[in-house]
């Protein structure tokens, strides 16, 4: 009998693929006529085919739990979609009617729309329902090749709210095979409960985040850094209390106008700032100098008809590693195809195919605070996926057609989107 793949001197081997490794910090690493071999839940080995025998010949204790042929489809990194707002209830198909005969996202804000309006169905919903509409979403994402999923909280906004919601996170990441990073967002929007007292809204945030941390709730913790969100004085009160307990910071910053967030995120060692589109020089430098990574989101610039793109060549030529996600939210960014991001950041925001790659890869991962994915090397998780494309560049190209068939999570290949 085959000994299973989860024992501890199995090995899987996958060959005949075209790999696409992503190693280095530039271009593809591509292997052709290459092979891939795994053991529990990491990569033993990464090669070419021909170099296959060679090696296993040094392992006279391992056993082959099962030999694939690929037959010469494409391997990648498994995707990884480090920014959604996945766990909410309700939807703003209304807003965006009202969007689309004039009104603007900060009006409608103001007018106790937008984040308030889901925050409102997200209180009234069952946790059975929030558990299954965000459930059904990452099942999309899935089903496109995406094998580690960031969820921010941020529709709670009370401490019972936002346990619920972190704790529906968590849950996903125990069913579906893929791996959850949970990003607390207290200071989303001011609920209206404490309208007109901003200050003791964060108060209460910076009250609930170590209770939330104990649970074992809370990955990194964010903010959203803006005119219609909290100023950056009130951010840094909520980055301190994450400090205290040696949390990592994102920030949602400079997506509406320039609040100088970027620039205090990176003071506080931020895995990322996210969104951009106003970001400026100082901002930019500060960034670069503190190694956070500049995430983009070209399906929130899309949907809002912002017009504003962020400084994708000055990104680049200050060497600011780039992130894509997908921001899947019900407000700015109702999108669940990582991969129409992909083609969305090459034709709105001119990055090219490889840093949109590289965007959902290497550099996604880095945006989580992950260093053991994202590149298919050895000793980095077994994650990837098999594609039915000839170059890694048809990833950013195509739009409305998935290739991706099959996916590997840990090493263990699962139906994307099946709980486990
Ligand atoms: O990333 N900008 C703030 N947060 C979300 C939008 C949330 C909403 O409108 O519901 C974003 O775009
Ligand atoms: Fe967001």
């Amino acid at each position: 009998m085959n000994p299973s793949p989860e024992s501890s001197n199995a090995i899987t081997i996958w060959r005949n693929a075209r790999i696409a490794t992503l190693s280095g910090t530039s271009g593809w690493g591509l292997i052709d006529d290459g092979a891939l071999v795994t053991q529990g839940d990491v990569l033993q080995w990464v090669g070419s085919v021909a170099d296959l025998p060679a090696h296993i010949s040094k392992f006279a204790d391992l056993q082959v739990a099962a030999d694939h042929d690929l037959q010469g489809a494409l391997v990648t990194p498994g995707l990884i979609d480090c920014h959604t707002h996945l766990v909410y209830g309700g939807h703003r198909a209304q807003e965006f009617e009202m969007r689309l005969q004039g009104a603007s996202y900060e009006e409608i804000s103001r007018a106790g729309g937008g984040i308030r309006s889901t925050v409102a169905a997200t209180r009234a919903a069952t946790d059975a329902h929030l558990l299954s509409s965000a459930t059904a979403r990452a099942s999309s994402l899935m089903t496109e090749g995406v094998t580690t999923l960031e969820i921010k909280s941020g529709y709670g906004l009370s401490e019972a709210d936002e346990a619920r919601c972190l704790r529906i996170a968590r849950e996903i990441g125990a069913t579906l095979p893929l791996t959850v990073k949970t990003t607390f967002l207290g200071a989303h929007a001011l609920p209206p409960e404490f309208a007109g007292r901003a200050e003791d809204y964060i108060a209460a945030v910076c009250d609930w985040l170590p209770r939330l941390h104990a649970q074992g709730l809370v990955d990194a913790v964010d903010a959203f850094c803006e005119n219609i969100g909290f100023t950056s004085k009130q951010t840094q009160r909520v980055f301190e209390a994450a400090r205290a307990l040696s949390l990592p910071v994102k920030l949602h910053a400079e997506q509406l106008s320039d609040q100088g967030g970027a620039a205090l995120a990176a003071q506080y060692g931020a895995l990322s700032c996210d969104h951009l589109e106003y970001l400026s020089e100082s901002g930019m430098a500060a960034m670069a100098r503190a190694g956070t990574v500049a995430v983009m989101l070209p399906g929130a610039y899309y949907f809002l008809r912002d017009t504003h793109q962020p400084p994708i060549a000055r990104l680049r030529a200050r060497n600011v590693p780039m992130a894509i996600a997908s921001d899947h939210n019900p407000g700015t960014s109702p999108g669940l195809s990582l991969l129409l991001m992909l083609n969305m950041a090459c034709t709105l925001f001119r990055m090219t195919p490889e840093e949109a790659v590289r965007g959902v890869t290497v550099n996604a991962a880095k945006a989580l605070g992950l260093s053991d994915r994202g590149q298919l090397l050895a000793a980095k998780r077994a994650d990837f996926c098999v594609w039915e494309l000839d170059h890694p560049n048809e990833l950013a190209y195509w739009f409305g057609r998935n290739a991706c068939s099959r996916a590997v999570y840990g090493g263990q290949e699962r139906n994307p989107g099946v709980p486990r």
